[in-house]
């Protein structure tokens, strides 16, 4: 039976994006059923809801979701907003979110990096509340046990499969000495179910100015939740930026994909956003939903394109209508 997948472009540069994904995955020979759904900014200003109930809808029902990318609205505009990708992910408890940073033959300053980070995506800051007083803020983290265990297992099982030789665990236990440390003190005891895998520590400050240095020492990695969103980026600008990035997040029953790039005012609606991100995000898909060799016939055709032209933010002067074209040209 096919699989089904949810659809939600978002705002911005989202639908753009997405549109490539879905042109190269017409192109392939699988069978998918799409529900599209809405959610975001453009959404609520039509609809009056960011997050309607039909979509959580097809969330519920879909085996996986592909997502482009949605605007915060300002403090002014909404001072009651709650992240919208934050719930999505939360629907399907996603609690491990692969970001893969690779050398595919774009421009880039890390030659030939195939690197892959596991970050923690259910808890942490991005799910405890932050309480006000009269004298500030305060904002609550929290790191468990089994939120730690489920995504570090998911991390070294990930590197098991696909031949991965080490796994640094990043971490700032020399201050956090109870959180951090019950992460790290979890990456220990589970490294010893993995003894092919080469478990790996390393302080976050320090390993941030590593992947700068010497981005090859690193295989995999796995982290915290906030510390893997900053670090994600770090490893986009590594490989060409943002445009180039993809992203899983992966939960007990389904997975959403989603380039790791938002919705980008900045150029939106002009018809150059790098569709990279979200081409590779739904090779993820692919493979995930069990179609590998067709997710690697895509890997392929971007890498082929890649040598053809690029878009603007790599320099070069392809449309994503255009770039999009290239890979689809390039499947074999
Ligand atoms: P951004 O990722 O949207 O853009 C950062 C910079 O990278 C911009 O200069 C942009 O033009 C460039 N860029 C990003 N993707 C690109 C692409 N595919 N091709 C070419 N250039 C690209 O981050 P931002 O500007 O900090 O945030 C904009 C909005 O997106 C904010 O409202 C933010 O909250 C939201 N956001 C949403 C998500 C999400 O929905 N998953 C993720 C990050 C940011
Ligand atoms: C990302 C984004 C999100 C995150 C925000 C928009 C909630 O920055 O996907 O990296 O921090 O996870
Ligand atoms: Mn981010």
């Amino acid at each position: 039976m096919a699989k089904a997948v949810a659809v939600i472009p978002g705002d911005g540069i989202g639908p753009e994006v997405v549109g490539a994904a879905l042109t190269v995955l017409d192109a392939l020979d699988v069978e998918l059923d799409y529900l599209h759904a809405n959610a975001g900014l453009e959404c609520k200003r039509r609809t009056g809801t960011y997050l309607p109930e039909a979509t959580l809808a097809a969330v519920r029902e879909a085996d996986a979701v592909l997502f482009g990318a949605i605007t915060s609205p300002l403090a002014s505009e909404d001072p009651h907003y709650t992240s919208v990708i934050l719930a999505l992910r939360n629907e399907l408890d996603a609690y491990a979110n692969v970001r893969p940073a690779r050398d595919l033959g774009q421009p880039c300053l890390a030659k030939g990096l195939d690197l892959v980070l596991v970050r923690e995506n259910s808890e942490g800051m991005y799910n405890a509340p932050e309480t006000e007083d009269e004298e500030g803020v305060t904002t609550h983290r929290r790191i468990s046990r089994r939120g730690s265990e489920r995504v570090i297992r998911f991390a070294f099982e990930w590197a098991q499969r696909r031949g991965r030789k080490q796994l640094h665990c990043l971490h700032k236990a020399n201050v956090l000495r109870k959180s951090d440390g019950l992460f790290l003190s979890t990456f220990r005891e589970t490294a010893k179910a993995f003894p092919r895998i080469t478990a790996k520590e390393m302080l976050l400050d320090n390993a941030a100015m590593q992947l700068v240095l010497r981005p090859q020492q690193f295989d995999m990695l796995v982290t915290m939740n906030l510390y893997g969103d900053v670090l994600s980026d770090e490893m986009a600008g590594l490989v060409g930026g943002l445009g180039f990035a993809p992203s899983g997040s992966f939960g007990p029953r389904a997975a959403l994909f989603e380039p790791v790039h938002g919705s980008a005012p900045d150029i939106a609606g002009k018809g150059v956003a790098n569709p990279c991100g979200a081409i590779l995000s739904a090779a993820m898909m692919l493979e995930y939903l069990g179609h590998g060799a067709e997710a690697h016939r895509v890997e392929a055709a971007v890498r082929a394109a890649l040598g053809e032209g690029t878009t603007p933010d790599a320099g070069g002067t392809l449309s994503t209508e255009a770039f999009t074209a290239a890979v689809v040209a390039n499947l074999k």
